[in-house]
């Protein structure tokens, strides 16, 4: 199924309303002593409702503890710092996304592989993942080609500081960059790999046609390029729009 547009660009959005349907089907909401077991399905309707309807597996987590989260704020009737707290940490995870309007979701393994294979004929690749999250497809590539020299660019504090200590096994040819995407020059790269959202997708198509060599490739996970025809485009595993666009610039 095919979410509408609203939900794509804001998922945040089915998740409200996933969780609104699982109250209802559930019949309750999470009073204070609404049993743990009640809870717990209406979490997992949630979740289910997430996923069959295209969200991605990362917020199964999220939607199970929702109604957890909302019953101990009842009970406890907690102070207010407690959800200043919350936010600033939700804040120091997502705050890269806030501009760009992209959340945190990661590539899978077909993904980084993929990657692999379009890079896997140059003696000396050089790569960059704008917006990388915890890091995994750069400290893939590092992984598999030696020859290579990898960069991550986050945006978010905390995530930021969890691909730099993941990286922490390939010094010289793994960086990891607590930046703006849109201050990294993409002159020296090969490959710039993205999995953002449709919304900056046009900006980075210009920021590739300014900075980057002809010959070079953008690939892009999930979102296309408005307008522009892709020269290959390679499925993934998992979602059923799950695919890599590649452009050569
Ligand atoms: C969908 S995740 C992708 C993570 C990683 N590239 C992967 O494929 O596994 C997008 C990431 O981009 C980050 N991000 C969003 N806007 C950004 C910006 N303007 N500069 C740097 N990072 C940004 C978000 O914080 C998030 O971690």
């Amino acid at each position: 199924m095919r979410l509408p547009p609203i939900c794509q660009r804001y998922p945040v959005i089915l998740a409200v309303i996933a969780q609104v349907c699982g109250a209802f089907i559930v019949g309750q909401v999470a009073t204070p002593d609404l049993p743990a077991l009640w809870l717990g399905l209406h979490g997992a309707i949630a979740a289910a409702i997430t996923v069959a309807l295209g969200g991605s597996r990362w917020w199964i987590p999220f939607q199970m503890l929702i109604p957890f989260a909302i019953q101990a704020g009842l009970a406890w009737n907690l102070p207010g710092w407690v959800w200043l707290v919350c936010l600033v940490v939700i804040v120091l995870f997502y705050g890269g996304g806030v501009v760009t309007r992209v959340p945190l979701y990661l590539s899978n393994q077909a993904a980084c592989q993929a990657l692999v294979e379009l890079l896997g004929d140059r003696p000396s690749p050089r790569a960059v993942d704008l917006g990388a999250g915890f890091g995994g497809p750069m400290r893939h590539l590092a992984q598999t080609l030696p020859g290579g020299f990898f960069v991550s660019v986050e945006a978010s504090p905390m995530t930021c500081l969890g691909a730099w200590l993941l990286a922490r096994g390939f010094p010289r040819r793994l960086r990891v960059r607590w930046a703006d995407l849109w201050s990294e020059h993409l002159g020296v790269y090969d490959l710039v790999y993205v999995f953002l959202s449709p919304e900056p997708m046009p900006r980075i198509w210009a920021k590739v046609q300014a900075e980057m060599r002809p010959g070079t490739l953008l690939v892009s996970n999930t979102f296309p390029v408005p307008g522009e025809i892709p020269e290959r485009v390679i499925d993934l595993p998992g979602r059923a729009d799950a695919r890599l666009y590649v452009y050569r610039r």
